[in-house]
């Protein structure tokens, strides 16, 4: 049979109906209905938008209209005794059909084609169509508004007004007066939600939504100035004192995401009257610029990465992998993270690597105070120097020498060795700090001081901070050229060739001078497993409809893990030989070498026999293996195929009445009492085994057999650490340190 395993889902183009159907994703029935579900509906209907309304979109305000219409009671709003009404001569008719075509066409189906044309974005509010003259000037309170002027539209019932830039003025034939808005944005009310509280409240982002409302609802004019995009929350042009807004990028509704304003000359100090004309905008919305990447930063022989949050490096050595491929040298330079054996991991796989143990806000304050010492003590290039002892990470190298010539009260700095931000020696008082090695002490008598208290050793100080940023221990403004670690699109870690189905975000970036790349198109064909928040369903990476694609097929358990050897539930040796060659593709690529996945120079060619590091399970306890060792070895088996239970018809699991409960040789029962109130006895995850033609889903950090499906479909254990971690992607060459459940995180 051939089965169609096509990746069609096309969140770009589907229908605005409300369609719960699969988007052309496979689903693959492993471990109950509850996991089957497939959430998605037509992801590119704006109106799903507005009635969900996480995010708050500015409504039309005409329906009041059209129901005064339907009672044959049309609101006048030419009435002098107004106080908002059009003025001046209506624009001359056939330079208004020139401008606004659509509005004057006679054919209502050419009409609803320059309409979508037009807006593509405001698909849940239709064009006013009966138009009779367009005009170039409101008056609105005794205050004149001219199409392109910004405007305060009135808001919901005791919420901010909503702010809008006006583009055009017309006149139904009933003799309504209407404008047309072009919205903006307040950080609050993009998807940043309450995530925009640092972000400086006169900021407001473009937007290409608009539709048609009663000239009443504009409530004053509002002074919004475009400026040039600032990477910062706030901007310090001077020009914002004077505006009551400004705005320096465009919001993307339809796809949750920010970019900067491609052919719009910003002025810095203009408002926006002099703009009007409406802004054509593809039928999908704007797309990103591609960006050719041979051209990514030609000049430059390496490309700094900063994995911030980083565990023990999967995301940053996925990217560094997958870039070497382009070929470009992207290089993890610091990475951090709060988790001791995370970095102690990174460490161990990345030598290259500045690896911070420390709270991503210390790291940030850090980088600041970081940014004023180099200023203050300037460049070192050129000036001979001594070398400095910077001994992170390698204590004993140095010598410990008497102590004998030191008075025993006073101590002499040595060299200052590490820096840090926050408050290593639980003070209670958070500040800048510094290492430092003491004369004739050896490296475990390094103490953190703070840096106010070594007001008497500038020498030591400036010596450190040179050294330091000659070495790069910590990245400065600029320096840093990709920062991975963190939400505007998602993917799908199956679609990229893992037996996985895992969401994961993509943030994908660009400075405002840079081009935005294309994201990664699914490569592979997806098992789905869940479906994912809903307010993101839009930002599934995908192929637009229609669009060639060209996918292999889904990457299954089997295709991951066939060729380890056979282990049992208490094996502990951490390392032991593969036994069989590679028999699948991606056992072939994820067993490479570091030196074949990266050809790299600089990494050694090993010639010794491969080894297979962690390949051990966590060991289940005596009951629980006693359970899953009666768990049938077949697709889909899990408790429920033990003796004493039956399910009901609502699918919720019961102990069998008929039945007297099987007990353990512990005393306790063989079917334990919890599955009846998991998932309210309808899950079908306890204990169940993983079939080898599916995808696992979501790999979590503990390896718990009792909620999630992890028992190997063979073995009477869960699956290993290793098993876990081909699962994410790491390659066979990674290891890690820390206890067994700390490599279950790593890998989770
Ligand atoms: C999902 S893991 C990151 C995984 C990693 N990117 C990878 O690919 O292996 C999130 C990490 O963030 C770290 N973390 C969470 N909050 C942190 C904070 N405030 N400062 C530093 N690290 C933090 C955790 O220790 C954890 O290792």
């Amino acid at each position: 049979m051939a089965e169609k395993k096509i990746f069609k889902s096309s969140p770009r183009l589907m229908s605005c109906s409300n369609s719960t159907s699969s988007v052309g994703i496979r689903s693959n029935s492993i471990a109950g209905d509850e996991e089957e579900k497939i959430l998605r509906k037509s992801p590119r209907s704006l109106s799903s938008i507005s009635s969900n309304s996480r995010f708050k979109t500015p409504p039309s305000k005409k329906k009041k209209i059209e129901e005064d219409s339907v009672t044959n009671k049309p609101r006048k709003n030419t009435s002098a005794t107004n106080a908002c009404f059009l003025i001046g001569e209506p624009i001359p008719i056939e330079e208004a059909k020139k401008k606004w075509p659509w509005r004057y066409e006679e054919d209502k189906g050419r009409k609803q084609k320059g309409r979508q044309l037009m807006t593509s974005n405001d698909n849940d509010d239709d064009l006013v169509l009966n138009v009779k003259c367009h005009y170039a000037q409101a008056k609105v309170e005794k205050c004149i508004f001219d199409i392109g002027d910004c405007a305060y539209v009135k808001g919901e019932e005791g919420a901010q007004n909503y702010i809008g830039r006006i583009l055009e003025f017309f006149k139904t034939v009933e003799g309504e007066d209407y404008f047309r808005v072009q919205w903006f944005f307040r950080a609050e009310d993009t998807v940043m939600k309450e995530q925009a509280d640092n972000h400086d409240k006169k900021r407001l982002f473009y937007s290409d939504l608009m539709n048609d409302n009663m000239l009443d609802c504009i409530v004053s004019k509002v002074k919004v100035i475009q400026l040039a995009p600032n990477v910062g929350l706030r901007s310090n042009s001077k020009s914002v004192a004077s505006c009551d807004f400004y705005y320096d990028m465009k919001y993307s509704v339809e796809y949750s995401s920010f970019y900067s304003i491609v052919n719009d000359n910003f002025t810095e100090s203009s408002d926006l009257s002099s703009l009007s004309g409406v802004e054509t905008i593809g039928l999908h919305g704007p797309k990103p610029d591609l960006i050719d990447l041979s051209s990514f930063n030609a000049d430059k022989s390496e490309i700094t990465l900063l994995d911030l949050y980083s565990g023990c490096g999967g995301m940053s050595t996925g990217l560094c992998l997958g870039a070497k491929l382009s070929p470009i040298n992207l290089v993890t330079r610091w990475a951090l993270d709060y988790d001791k054996s995370a970095c102690e991991s990174l460490r161990l796989n990345h030598p290259e690597t500045q690896v911070r143990n420390e709270s991503a806000k210390d790291f940030l304050d850090l980088l600041k105070e970081w940014e004023k010492l180099c200023k203050r003590h300037g460049d070192a290039s050129g000036e001979k120097r001594r070398s400095l002892n910077l001994r992170a990470g390698k204590v004993g190298d140095s010598k410990v020498d008497s102590h004998d010539e030191i008075p025993s009260e006073e101590y002499e700095v040595s060299s200052i060795v590490d820096i840090c931000y926050g408050d290593p020696t639980e003070t209670g008082k958070r500040g800048l700090r510094l290492k430092v090695s003491w004369k004739g002490y050896g490296p475990n008598d390094d103490t953190w001081e703070p840096i106010e208290a070594l007001g008497n050793c500038p020498d030591r100080i400036r010596d450190f901070v040179r050294e330091g940023c000659k070495s790069q221990i910590l990245p400065l403004p600029g320096s840093v050229d990709v920062i991975c670690g963190g939400p505007p699109c998602q993917g799908i870690t199956g679609c990229y060739g893992l037996p996985q189905f895992r969401l994961r975000v993509f943030l994908w970036g660009a400075l405002p001078n840079e081009k935005l790349p294309q994201f990664p198109l699914p490569t592979h064909d997806v098992v789905v497993r869940y479906g994912g928040p809903s307010e993101f369903e839009r930002n599934t990476v995908a192929y637009d409809e229609g669009q060639p694609r060209k996918l292999e097929r889904a990457v299954v358990l089997l295709d991951a893990i066939s060729d380890l050897p056979d282990v049992k539930n208490d094996e502990v040796r951490e390392e032991m030989s593969y036994k069989t060659p590679p028999q699948t593709e991606f056992q072939k690529y994820i067993r490479s070498s570091e030196y074949d996945m990266k050809y790299s120079p600089s990494i050694a060619k090993k010639s010794r026999k491969a080894v297979l590091y962690d390949h051990r399970p966590s060991p289940l306890n005596e009951d629980n293996y006693a359970r899953v060792s009666q768990i049938p070895q077949r697709k889909g088996a899990n408790f429920r195929d033990l003796p004493g239970v039956v399910v009901g018809p609502d699918n919720a699991v019961q102990f069998d009445p008929n039945m007297e409960r099987l007990l353990l040789p512990s005393g306790k029962p063989l079917v334990p009492d919890f599955v009846l109130t998991f998932s309210e006895g309808k899950s079908k995850r306890p204990y169940a085994r993983l079939w080898w033609d599916e995808t696992v889903t979501t790999v979590l950090t503990t390896p718990n057999c009792r909620n999630m499906v992890l028992i190997h479909p063979e073995q009477d254990r869960v699956l290993t650490i290793r098993e876990c971690a081909r699962l994410q992607g790491f390659p066979d060459y990674y290891r890690f340190t820390g206890s067994v459940l700390d490599r279950y995180v790593f890998t989770g």
